[in-house]
């Protein structure tokens, strides 16, 4: 099974983030959950959280692999992580008709291109109960500039690898954000330079 250490080292910290913000027995749908290991550890720790994953395609076996071995048992009460959902967020007819408390994203607007962030945000805003939070969490620039040498050497690794790739700049995701109907809350910092930019519906 595909394993990220990354998702090893940050689940944690993220899971606080989480509880700080959301509902205790909130329903979130993840974009781009990968190896869904975020999705098993956070039901295996949350009573009463109903988690939604999701990926493209092309990831979509990798993920259900992990749900079905790991998810199905020793999840916390009345937790409840579904069968992942192939969503690509360029494709307006995969996303869920129903309504969520929270969107949660890990590590994927600097892999998806710069024109699929609109639709990340505008499809996020678009499945979001009233007042519900989009949150973004990965390493983000700020005003044109790296925040930190480790992630300017990550970007350029991106952008060597794939030019459609590299890390986003957090005033450019505000704008976009705004313009989806949903206002900047918070911007927290996160181990290894990570942040979580939180947004919420108005
Ligand atoms: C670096 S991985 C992050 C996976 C996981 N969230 C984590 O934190 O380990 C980026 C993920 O974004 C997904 N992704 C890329 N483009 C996407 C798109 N257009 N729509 C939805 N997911 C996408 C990939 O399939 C992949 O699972």
């Amino acid at each position: 099974m595909r394993c990220s250490e990354a998702c090893e080292r940050n689940k944690a910290p993220i899971l606080a983030v989480l509880r700080d913000w959301l509902p205790s027995r909130a329903r979130v749908l993840e974009v781009g959950s990968g190896s869904g290991q975020h999705a098993v550890h956070f039901c295996r720790q949350w009573p009463g959280l109903s988690w939604q994953p999701s990926d493209c395609a092309a990831a979509l076996a990798d993920l259900a692999e992990r749900i079905a071995l790991e998810g199905r048992s020793g999840l916390a009460p009345e937790a409840a992580l579904a069968d992942p959902l192939e969503l690509d967020v360029d494709r307006q007819d995969q996303w869920p008709r129903e309504r969520f408390d929270a969107v949660f994203s890990a590590n994927t607007t600097h892999i998806m291109a710069a024109s699929s962030l609109p639709r990340l945000i505008g499809g996020a805003a678009a499945v979001l109960e009233p007042a519900g939070l989009l949150l973004l969490y990965g390493p983000f620039h700020e005003n044109g500039a790296a925040t930190a040498a480790s992630n300017a050497a990550f970007d350029a690794m991106l952008r060597a690898r794939d030019p459609a790739m590299g890390v986003r700049d957090a005033r450019d995701l505000r704008v976009l954000a705004q313009d989806a109907g949903l206002d900047p809350c918070a911007d927290l910092p996160l181990p290894a330079q990570n942040r979580m930019l939180i947004f919420r519906r108005r």
